[in-house]
């Protein structure tokens, strides 16, 4: 029988259209032979929609006519069941919209790369593939994932971070431990992602200004060593924590120049080319020599090991072009096109990719029904109202 997949893209985050392309991509290459496939969109303000004009890029070009043609749905638990349910129903209009097994998730960023939406399918009960909401919350957050990762013995470059209005309250401070990091240092925003809010400071003033910017787009505020001159590596890693396998390598871009969100899409998407989130420059496989290759592997599979993710992930490197240390940038836990075309160079087509992420979705789901999260007992059977307190 097949199984039904729902395959959620959008989302309310800066990489809403790049979670579209890659959504398209996954849909594309989950096999009909096998599954059924529901394509579910999440708008810009979270409500969810499905039909079958989510099919057809073309259909995106304006979101408000598409949104006004669409159902907004809802998935409820009906008995075994995860039912998707239309919000409105007409007197005789369908009452439900079938039946979801597990779901796949192509949404970057806030509220889909972040354990929100992981969270609302826990829920649900509804199995899906990539990181759990812990693994999806630690990945988002670059404040947590580096302190993981640092406890952990993988090399990061020297940072530090602080909450937004701490500058308000002590700059002194803030400005000696930039100091003590030395200029040119990166001011990033705990958990965008796409570049957004991060910017290079070169002296004190131009760091007061990027840690405004980074500020409007989080509580927490990283300053981080600049690498320079750098380059980008990065690698895909494929399992859970049961065992996980490495793609090759990819390497990024050829200036060592911040790519904004702007010099990323949009000025591409103005240029109608349809590459989106793979428009930067990628050479595959990275060219590196064997020993190196293989280092950057090992600490890709124990960075998806440590920060407890599963599914697809991307893990970003930075290397130091003169002194050739390696660190390890950042964890992607829903890497844009799901980081497909690393695995088509390392033997695994993009349908048999989403035959593992299917698959690892539903074996979490068996491991994890036979875990014990509650008892059957009632407790309170014998409880009677008193004036004590609870003890947790
Ligand atoms: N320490 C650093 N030194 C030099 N460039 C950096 C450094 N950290 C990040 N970058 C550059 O900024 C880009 C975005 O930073 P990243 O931490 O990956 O945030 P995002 O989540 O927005 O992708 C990286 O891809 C890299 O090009
Ligand atoms: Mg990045």
């Amino acid at each position: 029988m097949k199984l039904n997949i729902a395959v959620f893209f959008g989302g309310e985050s800066v990489e809403h259209e790049v979670s579209i392309i890659t959504g398209h991509q996954a849909i594309a290459a989950l096999d009909p032979e096998k599954y059924n496939v529901i394509p579910v969109y999440v708008a810009k303000d979270r409500k969810m929609y499905t039909s079958p004009l989510l099919l057809d890029m073309k259909n995106y070009r304006n979101l408000n006519s598409l949104i006004s043609q669409i159902t907004q749905i809802d998935l409820v638990q009906v008995d075994q069941n995860v039912v998707i349910k239309p919000v409105k129903t007409s007197l005789f209009g369908k009452k439900e919209l079938g039946t979801v097994d597990a779901a796949v998730l192509a949404m970057h960023g806030t509220n889909g790369e972040d354990g929100t939406i992981q969270g609302y399918l826990e829920m649900l009960k509804l199995p899906y593939a990539g990181c759990d909401v812990i693994s999806a919350a630690v990945g988002q957050d670059k404040v947590l994932q580096k302190h993981i990762l640092h406890d952990n013995g993988l090399p990061i470059t020297n940072w530090f971070w602080v909450y937004g209005h701490e500058m308000d309250e002590h700059p002194d401070e803030v400005l000696r431990k930039v100091r003590k990091l030395i200029y040119p240092v990166i001011v990033k925003p705990a958990c965008t992602g796409s570049s957004v809010g991060i910017s290079i400071a070169h002296n004190d003033e131009e760091y007061m200004e990027a840690f405004e910017e980074a500020r409007q787009h989080d509580f927490k505020v990283i300053t981080e060593k600049v690498v320079k001159p750098m380059r980008e590596i990065n690698a895909s890693v494929l399992g859970d924590c049961f065992s996980a396998r490495v793609s090759v390598l990819e390497e990024v871009g050829s200036s060592n120049e911040l790519l904004n969100f702007k010099d990323k899409y949009q000025s591409n998407a103005k240029s109608g080319s349809s590459q989106g989130m793979a428009s930067t420059k990628r050479i595959v496989p990275a060219p590196l020599d064997e020993a190196t290759t293989e280092y950057i592997q090992k600490l890709a599979l124990q960075t998806f090991k440590v920060l407890g993710a599963s599914g697809v992930c991307r893990i970003d490197f930075m290397m130091d072009a003169e002194t050739k240390t390696i660190y390890v940038n950042e964890i992607n836990t829903i890497p844009g096109s799901l980081a497909f075309y690393l695995w088509t160079e390392s033997g695994l087509t993009f349908p048999q990719l989403m035959d593992e992420l299917v698959r690892i979705a539903l074996d979490r789901k068996r491991r994890r029904d036979r875990m014990t999260f509650s008892y059957d007992t009632n407790l309170l059977e014998t409880y009677s109202e008193g004036t004590k307190g609870v003890k947790k």
